[in-house]
């Protein structure tokens, strides 16, 4: 595969926060005080790149760990010249439990994370009590997680997990949000395979 190259700093959505053990001010990392939504394994960065541009008046972090999407999706930040991203090279469940300050998150999208199909790895799977127990306290009040997975033992499972706590309580994905797929999505339901998905919203 070819090798992605970075962007110079000067046209580049990524940052790089001083420490990872010190909670992330938004403010200075989004320069304005617009919500916050989170993206967690971001891929090649189509469902952010699009949800961005449809919503201006949020502010849009991607979470990926991979350092060649993460390039490509730069890239493609900056050739769709939206201003609402930024991005940050990081393991999901690490930046959850670290570095978003409490009850400071407005949303939180997962979309087909790795579904880890073997009973003996799901315990890698991304969402778990932990992933929720994070989720309720980066959330502010009445903030959502959407989630989406083609693999119905995940969906399930991501079922289960939010089901078990009383705050979380289940909700419905708007439609416009349905419409905006990510790569991923596309290519799975143009093969016949359902997207299973799931809301939840936070209790005040
Ligand atoms: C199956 S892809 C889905 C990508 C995208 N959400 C989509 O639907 O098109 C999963 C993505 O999550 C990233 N990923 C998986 N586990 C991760 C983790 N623990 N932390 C950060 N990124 C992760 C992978 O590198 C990959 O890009």
């Amino acid at each position: 595969m070819a090798r992605i190259q970075a962007l110079p700093n000067h046209l580049s959505s990524r940052f790089y926060p001083d420490d990872y053990f010190t909670r992330i001010n938004w403010l200075e990392v989004f320069n304005n005080k617009n919500p916050i939504e989170l993206e967690l394994g971001a891929g090649d960065g189509s469902f952010l790149i699009r949800y961005a541009k449809a919503h201006t008046g949020i502010n849009l972090l991607g979470i990926e760990r991979l350092l060649g999407r993460m390039r490509k999706i730069d890239r493609d930040t900056h050739k769709a010249g939206v201003e609402n991203i930024r991005l940050l090279r990081i393991e999901a469940s690490y930046f959850m439990r670290y570095l978003p300050v409490d009850n400071s998150v407005q949303a939180v999208h997962l979309y087909f994370p790795d579904p880890w199909p073997k009973k003996r790895h799901h315990k890698h799977r991304l969402v778990n009590a932990s992933f929720r127990q994070q989720t309720m306290r980066i959330l502010q009040p009445s903030g959502m997680v959407y989630l989406r997975t083609d693999h119905e033992d995940y969906h399930n499972q991501m079922l289960e997990v939010f089901d078990e706590e009383p705050l979380f309580v289940p909700a419905e994905t708007p439609q416009p949000l349905m419409d905006i797929k990510t790569d991923f999505e596309s290519e799975f339901n143009q093969k016949g395979i359902p997207t299973r998905h799931a809301a939840y919203l936070l209790q005040a």
